[in-house]
């Protein structure tokens, strides 16, 4: 199977996890973008969706999904996202795509996070994936040299800006060890807008496609 097919595989598992759900809240990627297909294929049993970028909201548009404004829908059930790395604790990183402030957003605002990933996203510790921070634009160096003192490399995300209009300074080298104390230490930093660490808020339920089997974690 290609790494293709597992991404359709494990978007295929995840359409269990809306049955009976009206609006779902849906994030960006290539993984994702599967399940949006699959969720055109049941689009007659579903209200609408809340989108997490502007990538996911043309494809939910073109394939006839209603998007609906978060302020509007209240909190959702249901919010199904991929990942960049994927701990055994269900922690995540994520933000390869640069909308990690919506993604994180809309994951908030949900009662469940079904993350969706193929096996190459699993990991025992996070950060060999660049951590990507979306920063307000004085702050960019400021950070930058926050991370150093961290112990990471940042390097400035060449020709970038976020759907909210900010640079992402991915932050290379990174042994994250404790996720859930660095994604503190980070969010505090004057001008951070987001930390595509999710570990405070981690997935609560990942599906991961292999070979042979969907592995539900
Ligand atoms: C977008 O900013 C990211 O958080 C994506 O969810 C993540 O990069 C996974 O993307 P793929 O499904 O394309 O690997």
């Amino acid at each position: 199977m290609t790494q293709d097919e597992l991404k359709r595989k494990t978007a295929e598992a995840a359409i269990e996890y809306i049955k009976g759900v009206s609006i779902v809240g849906v994030g960006t990627g290539s993984t994702v973008n599967h399940f949006i297909d699959c969720l055109a294929e049941n689009k007659s049993a579903i209200e609408g969706a809340v989108s997490s970028s502007e990538m996911t909201t043309e494809r939910l548009k073109k394939l006839g999904i209603p998007v609906l404004d978060l302020n509007a829908t209240g909190k959702l059930d249901v919010y199904v996202d991929g990942a960049d790395e994927i701990n055994p604790h269900k922690q995540l990183i994520k933000g390869g795509g640069g909308v990690l402030t919506r993604e994180k957003i809309v994951a908030a605002a949900s009662d469940k996070f079904i993350c969706i990933a193929d096996e190459s996203k699993k990991v025992d510790v996070l950060g060999k994936f660049p951590l990507p921070i979306e920063v307000i634009p004085m702050a960019q160096s400021y950070v930058a040299r926050e991370m150093v003192k961290l112990g990471g490399q940042p390097e400035l995300r060449a020709g970038f800006t976020s759907d909210n209009g900010n640079p992402i300074i991915d932050v290379h080298n990174m042994d994250i060890i404790n996720p859930l104390e660095l994604e503190k230490t980070i969010k505090n930093i004057a001008g951070v807008v987001t930390v595509g660490i999710f570990a405070i808020h981690p997935a609560d339920v990942v599906l991961i496609a292999t070979e042979d089997e969907i592995i539900t974690m």
